[in-house]
């Protein structure tokens, strides 16, 4: 009997920040070896799996297929991309690769760009100047339609409000070449995805600066399949996104559930024991080239010492699959510590602390809005002996087995799509109130609604 195994129920693991990603602080002891063509196993440039394929995606956990995208599918969003504020903004111009050089310093540093007028205060997306009443000033406000830092020595901007541009799913994740790599992976219903984290672009590095490096960590989201695709020719050291083949078979028996990531001792020994051991891959590829891992992948943007920007696609695929509530996260006020909701749909707010009182609806709440899947799974069954247990490759073949749920936002009647003046490429989702999402039950526990997707029975 586990530790949270309380009289036959599974009572609901401490809750983590949806944000935040499995790391520990060791650093990678080896330098990444570029994924070049002439190392994939045969079958790289035909839909489908070969024997080959399935037996790396078995012992190493990746695949990456060639061409499987024209791309030329992607040309509408090359246009859109040098149109957007980061690149506007900060005097990026596609003629001239000196300015495409470190152009964070021209980023302003609150990064507020392009949102909906539908933050939960009065007005527009708050300035410093507006008052926040559901959360102190200077506590995160959520993901951004433009995320933009400096990760090590490069800037980084995750275009993260094209990720639910319909036609940009449509030309990536839900690509039919996509969607039947999907299937014959993880096997059906595959979730049809209705969004993506979008393009994240990593900048060549000022020349006076650090050295790139890695940061490997894992996302530990409710994801059973990361995929790549890359918008831009990447050669070896120009920011390939490097993965450490092996890493999901070593940590997915550490997990204390199969389907929603629960770190253990065993997975951080398992964590410093992948970076001590493992030559990371670093994915070397054209536009159309794409990627598929399994999602306990451990990964890092890539180093990057080129003179290229490197655009890549980061997505999420799942089965369809039952789950429960959403994984949101509340702020604290006058300075107490944010609380996390748990897998039993409840946050529990400390009833002694004198300055935020825990019947206080009114804060601010959020969820990772950049996920495609971003609910609890309803099973909690602890990990199966064999990782691939359930996936497909190769036992069945690909029938087009995709289930079109409702997305999330529509579910919980969440802006996400642009509106009002936000042109195309903007929106997201804001904070909303706590007391909007859930009910107080008293001593400090907030109970959140559920509004979950019911399969229905095909079986017939
Ligand atoms: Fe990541």
């Amino acid at each position: 009997m586990s530790q949270n195994q309380v009289s036959g129920a599974i009572r609901a693991p401490k809750p983590a920040d949806p944000e935040s990603a499995f790391g520990t602080k060791t650093k990678a002891a080896h330098a990444p070896r570029p994924s070049t063509p002439d190392l994939d196993p045969p079958g790289a440039d035909q839909l489908g799996l070969s024997p080959e394929e399935i037996a790396q995606f078995r012992e190493q956990g990746y695949i990456i297929k060639r061409g499987l995208i024209p791309p030329e599918v992607f040309e509408p969003f090359h246009a859109l991309w040098w149109q957007q504020p980061p690149i506007v903004n900060s005097g990026v111009n596609e003629n001239d690769p000196r300015t495409w050089v470190a152009p964070g310093k021209h980023w302003p540093p609150d990064q507020r760009w392009s949102t909906a007028d539908n933050w939960m205060g009065e007005g527009a997306w708050p300035r410093d100047e507006d008052a926040r009443r559901g959360a102190q000033a200077g506590e995160r406000v959520g993901r951004l339609p433009h995320k933009l830092t400096q990760d090590i020595a490069n800037d980084v901007w995750r275009w993260h409000g094209i990720g639910h541009d319909p036609d940009f799913v449509n030309a990536t994740t839900a690509h039919p070449n996509v969607l039947h790599m999907a299937e014959a992976l993880m096997g059906g219903p595959v979730k049809r995805p209705h969004r993506n984290r979008g393009i994240y672009s990593i900048f060549p590095r000022d020349p006076e600066g650090d050295e790139s490096n890695l940061g490997p960590h894992m996302d530990a989201n409710m994801t059973e399949l990361m995929v790549v695709t890359y918008m831009s020719r990447i050669g070896p050291r120009q920011g390939g996104f490097t993965i450490f083949p092996t890493s999901p078979q070593r940590l997915y028996p550490t997990s204390e559930q199969a389907y929603n990531w629960v770190a253990t001792d065993a997975s951080r020994e398992a964590m410093d024991a992948i970076k001590e051991d493992v030559v990371p891959l670093e994915f070397v590829g054209e536009p159309g080239d794409v990627l598929f891992a399994h999602a306990l992948m451990v990964h890092s943007a890539g180093i990057h010492e080129g003179d290229n920007i490197r655009m890549a696609v980061i997505q999420d695929m799942n089965r369809s699959r039952q789950r429960t509530h959403m994984r949101w996260t509340a702020a604290g006020k006058n300075g107490a510590p944010r609380v996390h909701c748990d897998m039993d749909g409840c946050f529990r707010f400390p009833t002694d602390n004198t300055d935020d009182d825990p019947a206080d609806g009114d804060r601010e709440v959020t969820n990772q809005w950049i996920m495609d899947s971003n609910e609890f799974v309803e099973s909690r069954v602890p990990p199966h002996e064999d990782i691939f247990a359930e996936w497909n490759l190769g036992r069945e073949p690909v029938t087009g087995n995709v289930i079109d749920e409702q997305p999330w936002w529509e579910r919980y009647n969440l802006p996400l799509l642009p509106e009002g003046d936000v042109p195309r490429g903007g929106g997201g989702m804001p904070a909303v109130s706590l007391d909007s999402i859930a009910e107080y039950e008293g001593d400090g526990v907030w109970r959140v609604d559920r509004h979950v997707w019911e399969p229905t029975d095909t079986s017939g």
